[in-house]
């Protein structure tokens, strides 16, 4: 069984679509893409690690691939959407451990955001 709860778990903004306060399961780009820009107060994402391995849920037993053979251009097509819609003054986490993340801070944070932004 496949998980695809979505990478932004919860967004307040006022954009193109309602979305205040409101859950989406779907892949994080498709809802990305129909915001509007400098929208989001608050993007906090924890999205696969790439570790490899498929990932089982202990809580609900759903599951998930997490190996992406070009996880770092993945990356950057929804960091590109994160950082077109989050305001100037807004804020983004990203959750990941130590399999990928110096290279998400040099490949796609300081490429996106600039480096006197992280
Ligand atoms: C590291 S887990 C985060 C789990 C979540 N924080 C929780 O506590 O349940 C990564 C999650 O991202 C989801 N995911 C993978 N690719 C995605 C995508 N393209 N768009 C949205 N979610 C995705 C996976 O299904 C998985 O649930």
């Amino acid at each position: 069984m496949h998980d695809a709860s979505c990478i932004i778990n919860v967004i307040h903004c006022n954009s193109l679509i309602k979305m205040t306060n409101t859950l989406y399961n779907a892949d994080a780009l498709d809802v990305l893409i129909k915001l509007s820009d400098e929208s989001v107060d608050l993007i906090y994402t924890d999205p696969p690690f790439n570790t490899g391995d498929v990932q089982v849920s202990k809580r609900t037993g759903l599951s998930y691939s997490d190996k992406h053979d070009d996880y770092i251009s993945w990356m950057h097509a929804w960091v590109s959407e994160c950082h077109r819609v989050l305001k100037k003054n807004g804020t983004m986490y990203l959750h990941l451990d130590d399999h990928n993340v110096h290279k998400a801070r040099c490949f796609v944070m300081d490429k996106i955001f600039k480096e006197q932004n992280y």
